[in-house]
């Protein structure tokens, strides 16, 4: 009787795993089969390769499809977007308001200030957070956090490193400098003036380690995206406690003088101290770590490329030569258009989100798969919809020879549309970009006016990306090495 009961429970699982990774193919789409548990993502969780690069293979194996159905962790039927003007009616266009929450898993009881970050936040509440933090980021507000930026660019060129350096670590001291100054008034210690090293920073020590890779990135990433469930069972916090108390204790340090918390408070008088907190926390995570990766990757992408490094020298010359050798100045930076135009190439080979993930909240029709046809798919409540951001950079279709950093692509053409999704798009896009841009600029133009930059070791492999970490980096540093220039253009 026994062996009866195990066959007919086995047969029967084995069916309902049948029926369950062949969602896609009963409602008639193209689609992979979705395999138990892992669905069509095991080479992610086990740590081999990352979310992005499994998403650019379903991309890239669908051509001519306008999305295609897959299964994300845990068996979870999802479609991964592929036509521009799909895209565009998801981010920007008229089913914006369907899909507007991002598919991230953070537990608002457990992280209360990370529940304030408009990334994380849904429907009324997300606007009403991102109505606070959007007036901080006009031009002329970007504009006032310069002094910030120019104190940590004059501490970063008393330290331009002698001998090899990791880029994201040197990086890191930098973007953290600047926000700590920008945001707070504070001095984070992490880069030390006069060519002496910095003195021990908290700052450094508390969250450059946050989003490094390891095993429990990976486990953070996996309940971050995929599963609650799994977020409570390992306890993940997206802002650990510890940094929680941190956070509160540096808005009340705060100083009185001329940042971002600052303006916040004196602009919306209504605001608590924890929603404060909660501002200031976002403000602080989302302002350090895009830029120091971007940073890292325009430098590492110079140095691969003689050329671009060679134009980009002759651009600091001469907006030098027309500022008085101050490159950080507003107008001098508005003039460093080929520098720009480097970030944004950097940032289009190594996008800080390698895929934007939205979850259908009010069910909505996707017309036919295929260009020609004419039958549609409703969407279901709930559906995860990826814009797999990294296989639309590093599609020839839409950028010849997408592998090769070409910085031209953005003077000839600037980032418009759905094509370039580095900071996302439409209602949603980054608030934060014109600060990111700043401030990594800034620092290009100080490291690079009186020096070249190049490939630690001559012989060194191509940067790998770490398959462990929800914000893009790289598997083992980014080497590199400085040397003074010897000729101006
Ligand atoms: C080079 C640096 C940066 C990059 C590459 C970057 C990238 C992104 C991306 C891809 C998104 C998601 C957009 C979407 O969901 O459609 C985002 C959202 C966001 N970023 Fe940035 N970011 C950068 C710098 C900053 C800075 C400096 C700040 C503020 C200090 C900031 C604040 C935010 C916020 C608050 C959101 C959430 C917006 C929302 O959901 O409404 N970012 N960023």
């Amino acid at each position: 009787m026994l062996p009866l009961v195990l066959f007919i429970l086995l047969a029967a699982t084995l069916l309902f795993w049948k029926w369950q990774g062949n969602h896609w193919r009963r409602l008639g789409l193209v689609a992979p089969f979705g395999w138990p548990l892992v669905g069509n993502m095991l080479d992610f969780a086990l740590g081999r390769r990352s979310y992005g690069e499994i998403y650019q293979e379903i991309y890239t194996r669908n051509p001519g499809l306008k999305y295609v159905g897959f299964y994300r962790l845990f068996n979870e039927p999802a479609i991964l977007v592929r036509d521009q003007e799909l895209l565009r009616q998801i981010l920007v266009g008229r089913n914006f308001a369907d899909c507007a929450d991002n598919a991230v898993y953070v537990d608002n009881q457990r992280d209360v200030l990370a529940s304030h970050n408009p990334f994380i936040a849904n429907g009324d509440r997300w606007r009403v957070l991102r109505a606070d933090l959007v007036p901080l980021f006009t031009p002329s507000r970007v504009r006032q956090t310069l002094p910030h930026v120019a104190r940590a660019c004059q501490l970063l060129r008393d330290q331009v490193p002698l001998g090899r350096f990791e880029a994201k670590d040197l990086a890191t001291r930098y973007t953290l400098q600047v926000v700590a100054s920008a945001i707070f008034g504070l001095d984070a210690h992490c880069l030390g003036s006069h060519k002496r090293m910095a003195p021990p920073s908290r700052w450094l020590e508390w969250l450059a380690p946050l989003f490094q890779p390891s095993v429990w990135s990976l486990l953070e990433t996996m309940s971050l995206l995929h599963s609650p469930r799994l977020g409570r069972l390992i306890g993940h916090r997206y802002v650990p406690l510890p940094l929680q108390h941190w956070f509160r204790d540096l808005v009340e340090a705060r100083s009185g003088g001329d940042n971002l918390l600052q303006w916040l408070a004196e602009s919306k008088r209504g605001l608590g101290t924890e929603e404060l907190a909660g501002h200031a926390t976002t403000l602080l995570l989302e302002g350090y770590e895009t830029s120091a990766m971007l940073l890292a990757f325009a430098l590492y992408e110079l140095a691969l490329n003689e050329d671009a490094q060679r134009r980009l020298h002759i651009e600091l010359d001469e907006v030098a030569q027309r500022h008085a050798g101050n490159l950080i100045d507003p107008v001098a930076l508005g003039e460093l258009r080929y520098s720009e135009a480097a970030l944004l190439e950097a940032l289009r080979l190594h996008p800080a989100m390698q895929a934007l993930q939205k979850r259908c909240t009010k069910s909505f029709t996707l017309p036919d798969q295929k260009p020609a046809a004419s039958s549609a798919l409703k969407v279901q409540l709930g559906t995860v919809l990826v814009l797999p951001v990294q296989a639309i950079h590093l599609d020839p279709a839409v950028y010849p020879a997408p592998n090769q950093f070409r910085p031209e692509r953005f003077l000839i053409q600037p980032p418009v549309g759905c094509r370039f999704l580095g900071f996302g798009a439409g209602p949603r896009m980054c608030p934060g970009m014109r600060l990111g841009l700043l401030q990594t600029k800034a620092a290009l133009a100080t490291l690079l006016q009186d020096h070249c930059v190049l490939l630690a070791d001559e012989d060194q492999c191509r940067v790998e990306v770490s398959p462990l970490t929800f914000l893009t980096a790289s598997r083992k540093g980014i080497w590199l090495r400085f040397k003074r220039r010897t000729r101006r253009y």
